[in-house]
């Protein structure tokens, strides 16, 4: 297979390890590494890995933030919102109509879209509106951990604990009835799992470009028809959930959202509310079971609660990047970045960065500040942030008090892929409090 030549000169290991998708079932061998190579020699370079589009790799936390704050020049459209191959791309283009966009949700806006939409929502997000759920999300963690405990002493976390918790607080929230959790669950896997051929659903998946990018598609279109009935039912008949605040929620203008819209964002509340928490809570027990001071630690004083939170976050980082493109020619740091190029927002690298974090690959739940990029920064921060942090307490606070030690049983597993990713397995053994 021939190799395209590295426009700057990170070595094309380097290049493939943070691009392509097979080197993140070992974050500590490959990914890892490569990002401590990246920050250390190269913080802003442009790469080039065969079937991907040129990309600059952007791997300081700070360098982040900047490109992250400025979305004026650093824009979220024209071109995916994560890095995938060129033909994928093509495909998405051919499909629909010149754009990539299989989701018309927050996340590809820019400008005034992107202010009156993100505004439409805001309130059925902040941290008042969410702290009417905490009640019932401490009701959903002691039913979690009631059910962990049951395997009794010895499991898998992530199919006991992380991954059926948050999917219950999600789909509660906006009113999915449990019969359709399992569906939801398949849904959300298949959307986010297409570089895992432990997740594709088709049998003998050729798991070409262009294959990914049709079932990426589809789920997407699984989630739009799954969600139409509901979305016309909560502006005709709004009751007291997250799903009617989202569709009935008005821009600056006093407009509603177009119709589709209103469908993408509830679809998006649906992919984005599940899979990432799950990841994040599982990153967090990993990090309890192989640092077993901190566990001590959180038990005893459970003020250290919001600490564990946030260090589950950086630990585990559920979104490895964002992509963005910039909107004109810049000069970042004496790189000339130019109109059009294509940026990969390193949380995967920023989350590690020694600069900011002290001994970054120690889990250190007694961090502060602990400003971890895992929900992005600047005008497209995580929309969800405070039901993330919410329902992570819950579940961490009952966790915590009701085990006294807590180990691996054996070697977790990670998901393949370069975008929302995370543990598949986490075998582990602890002792009831
Ligand atoms: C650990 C959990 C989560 C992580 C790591 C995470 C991560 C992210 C990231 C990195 C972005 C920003 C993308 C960008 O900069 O372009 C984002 C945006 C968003 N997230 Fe989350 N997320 C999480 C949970 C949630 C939850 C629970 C919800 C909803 C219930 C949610 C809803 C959203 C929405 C609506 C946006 C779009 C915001 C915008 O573009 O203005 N997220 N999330």
């Amino acid at each position: 297979m021939s190799r395209v030549p590295n426009v700057t000169s990170v070595p094309q290991e380097i290049a493939e390890a943070i691009v392509l998708p097979g080197g993140y079932g070992d974050m500590e061998g490959v990914v890892f590494p490569a990002c401590d190579w990246l920050r250390a020699n190269a913080p802003i370079a442009q790469v080039e890995v065969e079937g991907h589009d040129r990309v600059w790799l952007i791997s300081k936390h700070q360098h982040n933030k900047e490109i992250l704050r400025d979305a004026a020049t650093f824009l979220s459209e024209p071109n995916n919102h994560f890095l995938t191959t060129t033909a994928g791309d093509d495909y998405l283009r051919s499909i629909l109509g010149g754009t990539t966009k299989v989701i018309d949700n927050l996340t590809p806006m820019d400008g005034e879209d992107h202010r009156g939409h993100r505004a439409a929502q805001a309130e059925a997000f902040s941290i008042e509106a969410i702290r009417k759920y905490e009640p019932r999300f401490r009701e959903l963690a002691t039913k979690s951990v009631d059910r962990f405990l049951a395997a009794g002493g010895e499991c898998d976390a992530v199919a006991t604990l992380a991954q059926n918790f948050p999917l219950e607080v999600v789909m509660e929230m906006i009113s999915v009835p449990e019969s359709d959790f399992a569906l939801m669950h398949k849904m959300t896997q298949e959307t986010f799992g297409g570089d895992d051929p432990d997740i594709v659903s088709e049998s003998d998946a050729d798991m070409s470009p262009e294959t990914l990018a049709r079932l990426w598609q589809e789920s997407a279109q699984y989630f739009y028809d799954y969600f139409e009935d509901m979305r016309v039912e909560r502006l005709r008949c709004p009751i007291d959930d997250l799903s009617s605040a989202i569709v009935n929620g008005r821009m600056p203008d006093g407009e509603l959202m177009s119709p589709l819209r209103q469908n993408h964002m509830l679809s998006s509340i649906a992919l984005a509310g599940h899979d990432t928490v799950s990841s994040a809570i599982a990153g967090g027990i990993h990090g309890l079971a192989t640092h077993p001071d901190q566990l001590a630690l959180a038990r005893q004083d459970p003020s250290l609660i919001p600490g564990l939170v946030d260090e589950a976050l950086r630990w585990s980082i559920p979104a490895k990047h964002f992509m963005r493109t910039a909107g004109r020619d810049v000069d970042f740091h004496g790189q000339q970045i130019k109109a059009g190029d294509r940026i990969m927002c390193l949380f995967v690298s920023a989350n590690r960065d020694e600069d900011v974090f002290p001994d970054p690959y120690r889990f250190d739940i007694t961090r502060k500040p602990n400003p971890q990029l895992s929900f992005s920064f600047g005008p497209h921060i995580c929309l969800g942030l405070h039901v993330t942090k919410i329902e992570m307490k819950a579940l961490y606070a009952e966790l915590v008090s009701r085990i006294t030690s807590l180990e691996l049983a054996g070697e977790p597993r990670l998901k393949l892929g370069n975008f929302v990713t995370g543990l598949k397995t986490l075998p582990v053994r602890y002792t009831p409090a």
